[in-house]
């Protein structure tokens, strides 16, 4: 047994011919004469009941961009559900805005009008279980956000660059602490460029077009009606000149046009995991 010594002082301890045993409070202090490959199955122990037993684990913030209908709603509140973090859907806060403006009878392309009416606006994301509940000025917007007026213009007003900055504004503000799945179409380029996990959920237009069919429930010249409609809110999102739709260079790209759903969730639920362990 020798005197105990700092981590610091174990690289050129070892170059001596020492050997150590990790302690709890990472120090090291000589054992035996084999003790490496003990030394480094302790710290491997240490580390992995750390992360088991850490009361404040590290909060992830988790981007998921991707164009409409790839599915980024559903896996991110799976996602969010499975490690206990709310999900947060960017898209809703645009589509009240624009919702605001039908009522206001404003242009959709008016920006500086826009820009006020956001400002002057007091707009609320309620996580749960089907998605989020969405408070225009203290009134559940949810169901009459999805109608496809709103839907139309949410991707007009969406086209700003001042509306969009106020837009970022607020949804840095809601996902600064973490422990939050945001789902959008600039949330790892522009909301949060340092998230923790980036993921850009993209799957074949014709295949998602028949998943919002599906999920519709819809049929005939109203399905034609949708295909035409995201066809077109697809180009508006991807070409307009502020924050464009595009993947972030250090995103994940996963094309669920092949896979299911759960095997979607399967991939981005350990690529959560892994960035959880760093
Ligand atoms: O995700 P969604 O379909 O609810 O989004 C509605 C519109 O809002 C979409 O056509 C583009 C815009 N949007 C955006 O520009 N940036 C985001 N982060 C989220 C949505």
């Amino acid at each position: 047994m020798g005197k105990r010594m700092n981590l610091e002082a174990l690289v050129p301890a070892f170059a001596k011919g020492g050997d150590f045993l990790v302690s709890e409070r990472a120090h090291f202090r000589p054992v035996r004469p084999d003790a490496w490959a003990h030394a480094q199955m302790k710290a491997f122990a240490y580390n992995f009941l750390r992360l088991m037993t850490d009361p404040t684990p590290r909060k992830l913030i988790i981007a998921i961009d991707g164009p409409a209908g790839a599915g980024k709603s559903t896996i991110a509140s799976r996602l969010a559900r499975k490690l206990g973090y709310v999900n947060l859907e960017s898209g809703a806060m645009y589509r009240a805005l624009a919702l605001k403006a039908i009522k206001s009878d404003l242009s959709f392309d008016d920006e500086a009008a826009l820009f006020k009416l956001a400002h002057d606006s007091h707009i609320e994301l309620v996580p749960s279980i089907g998605g989020n509940h969405v408070l225009l000025d203290g009134c559940d917007v949810s169901v009459r956000i999805r109608e496809r007026d709103v839907t139309e213009a949410a991707s007009r007003v969406s086209v700003h660059p001042r509306v969009r900055e106020w837009m970022v504004a607020r949804q840095r503000e809601l996902g600064v602490n973490g422990g939050v799945v945001m789902e959008g179409r600039d949330i790892g380029t522009k909301v949060f460029p340092d998230a923790d996990l980036k993921i850009f959920l993209d799957a074949d237009p014709v295949v998602r077009e028949q998943r919002r069919m599906e999920q519709q429930k819809i049929k005939g010249e109203v399905a034609a009606n949708l295909a035409a409609d995201l066809r077109e809110r697809d180009r508006r999102d991807r070409t307009r000149a502020a924050s464009p739709l595009m993947a972030a260079e250090d995103a994940v790209v996963i094309d669920s046009t092949k896979m299911s759903e759960d095997e979607v969730l399967a991939q981005v639920e350990e690529l959560a995991v892994s960035r959880l362990k760093k």
